[in-house]
C-alpha cells in the first residue's frame, strides 16, 4: 500500500495478475458483491490438491456452507460447550501438565485438531487424531504454494497428503456406516452421520469419497485458523502481564462460580467478555486468514479503475487492521478497541464478511474461550525466545513454534 496506493493497486500473486483492493471500502466492495460483480476464486493449486473430477474445492465449500448452519448454529453449539470443556481438559492434562517447557504451536495444533475430530466426526482416540493431523499441515501449505508438481515441493507434498487423508477418511466413513447399521452410532451424533444419511433431491446417497472430501474441507477450515489464534493468544499473554491479569481474574471469577467438576456451559462463555476482546485484538493483529481472492465476473469500474472480467482481486485484513485511520496506534495491543460499538463496519474482518462470512465464527469463539479458560487457570508462562520471528505458511506462526516455560499456579 505504501509503495503503490492506499486504495487499489495491481500486482502479481500466485502467478496471476491481481488487483488488490484496500481499506474498508475495498473490503466492503469485494465481500458484499458476491455473484453480482465478483465470485470466490481459489488458485489452480487448490483443485489439483482436491482432484475430484466434477467438483472443485469452491463447490465443496459452497455445499458445506449450506449444510453447516445445522451443526454450527448457536443452538447446536450450546451442546458442544461441555464436550469442548472435556476435550480441552484432556488436552492440558496430556500435553501441558507436569512439563517445564512446551512448544506452543505443536500443542495448539493437537488441541484444535483433536477438538475438530471429536465434534465433526466423533473421533475420541487422541493417537488417531495426532496421526491424521500431520498430513493436514502439508495440505494447507500446498494449497497456497507455487503449483510445481515435483518430488519434495510443497505442492507435491500437499497432493500426497490429500490422497492419503481421503483414503483414511473413506475408511472412517465405511466404519461409521457399519456402526449406524448396528446401532453403535446415531444419525444425529455429528456431521459425518448426517452426510452418510443425506439424500440429494433424486433420493441418492452421497458417494463415500464425496463424503470424505466434504469432511476434509471442513476439517481444514475448522482447525488451522484456531491453531494460529490460540498460539498468538499465548504469545501476547506472555508479553503483556496486565492483559494476562485481566483474563485471569475474569476466568477465576467464572471458575469460582462452578461446583467442583462441573463443566463449562454456554452461559459461562457469555460472561467471558474481556477474554473475547483480548482474542479479538489478537485476531486483529495476527489474522489467521490474511485475505482471500475473488474473480471479476463482468467488466466494472472501481474507484476510477477499470477491472476487466476474469481479473483476480484480493482483499487483505491487514489493509484495515493495521491502518491508523481505523485503529489508532495500530501496533499497540488494546482490547478496549472492542468496547461499545467496536470497530467501524468492514474494518475488523478476521472472519471475512458478506455472503461468505465464516460460518465457523461462533464455533471458533467457543473453542478459543474454553482454551483461554483452562490455560490461565492452570499456568503463567514466559517465552523462551524473546524476539521470535513470525512466518506465514500461509497461516501466521512463530518460526520456532513459540517455546515457553510454564509455571503451574499453586492451588
Ligand atoms: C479463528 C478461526 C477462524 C477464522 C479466522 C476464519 C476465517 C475465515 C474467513 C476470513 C473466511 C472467508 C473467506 C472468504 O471470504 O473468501 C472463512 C470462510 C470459511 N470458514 Fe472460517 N475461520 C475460522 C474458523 C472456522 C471454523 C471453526 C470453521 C468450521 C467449523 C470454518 C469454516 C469455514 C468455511 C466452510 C468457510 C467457507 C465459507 C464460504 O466460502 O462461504 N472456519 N473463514
Amino acid at each position: 500500500m505504501s509503495k503503490f496506493s492506499p486504495t487499489t493497486f495491481r500486482t502479481s500473486l500466485m502467478l496471476e495478475d491481481v488487483a488488490v483492493l484496500c481499506g474498508a471500502q475495498g473490503n466492503k466492495f469485494l465481500l458484499s458483491n458476491e455473484n453480482k460483480l465478483v465470485q470466490v476464486w481459489w488458485p489452480a493449486s487448490v483443485d489439483k490438491i482436491f482432484p475430484s473430477t466434477n467438483k472443485t474445492y469452491k463447490t465443496e465449500t459452497n455445499k458445506m456452507r449450506k449444510m453447516l448452519p445445522n451443526f454450527i448454529k448457536p443452538e447446536a453449539l450450546q451442546r458442544y460447550v461441555p464436550i469442548m470443556d472435556v476435550v480441552t481438559q484432556q488436552h492440558f492434562a496430556n500435553g501441558w501438565d507436569g512439563k517445564e517447557e512446551v512448544v506452543t504451536y505443536e500443542l495448539t495444533r493437537n488441541f484444535a485438531f483433536s477438538l475438530a475430530c471429536k465434534i465433526f466426526v466423533s473421533i475420541d482416540d487422541l493417537e488417531l487424531a495426532r496421526y491424521l493431523s500431520v498430513p493436514f499441515k502439508n495440505i494447507v501449505a500446498g494449497i497456497i504454494s507455487i503449483p510445481i508438481d515435483l518430488p519434495g515441493t510443497p505442492f507435491r507434498r500437499g497432493i500426497n497428503a490429500s490422497n492419503f487423508l481421503r483414503k483414511e477418511l473413506v475408511a472412517i466413513v465405511k466404519k461409521r456406516k457399519i456402526d449406524l447399521d448396528e446401532g453403535k452410532a446415531t444419525p444425529t451424533q455429528d456431521i459425518l452421520s448426517h452426510l452418510i444419511l443425506f439424500r440429494d433431491k433424486n433420493g441418492m446417497f452421497l458417494e463415500e469419497h464425496d463424503i470424505a472430501d466434504k469432511i476434509l474441507a471442513l476439517l481444514i477450515g475448522g482447525h488451522d485458523t484456531a491453531i494460529s489464534t490460540t498460539a498468538f493468544i499465548v504469545k501476547y499473554l506472555a508479553e503483556l502481564p496486565e492483559i494476562y491479569n485481566g483474563v485471569y481474574e475474569e476466568q477465576m471469577e467464572i471458575a469460582k462460580s462452578k461446583a467442583p467438576g462441573e463443566l463449562l456451559k454456554w452461559e459461562d462463555l457469555s460472561k467471558m467478555k474481556y477474554s473475547w476482546k483480548v482474542a479479538c485484538e489478537v485476531l486483529r493483529l495476527v489474522p489467521p486468514v490474511q485475505g482471500t481472492f475473488r474473480e471479476a465476473i463482468s467488466d466494472f469500474m472501481y474507484n476510477g479503475d477499470s477491472i476487466p472480467k476474469g481479473w483476480k482481486l484480493y482483499w487483505s485484513a491487514n489493509s484495515t487492521h493495521k491502518n491508523h485511520e481505523f485503529f489508532p496506534e495500530p501496533e499497540k495491543f488494546d482490547p478496549s478497541r472492542f468496547e461499545g460499538n467496536g470497530p467501524a463496519p468492514y474494518t475488523f474482518v478476521p472472519f471475512g464478511g458478506g455472503p461468505h462470512l465464516c460460518p465457523g465464527k461462533e464455533y471458533a469463539r467457543l473453542e478459543i474461550l474454553v482454551f483461554m479458560h483452562h490455560l490461565v487457570r492452570r499456568f503463567k508462562w514466559e517465552k523462551v525466545i524473546p524476539d521470535e520471528h513470525i512466518v506465514f505458511n500461509p497461516m501466521p506462526s512463530p518460526a520456532k513454534g513459540l517455546p515457553i516455560r510454564i509455571y503451574p499456579h499453586k492451588i
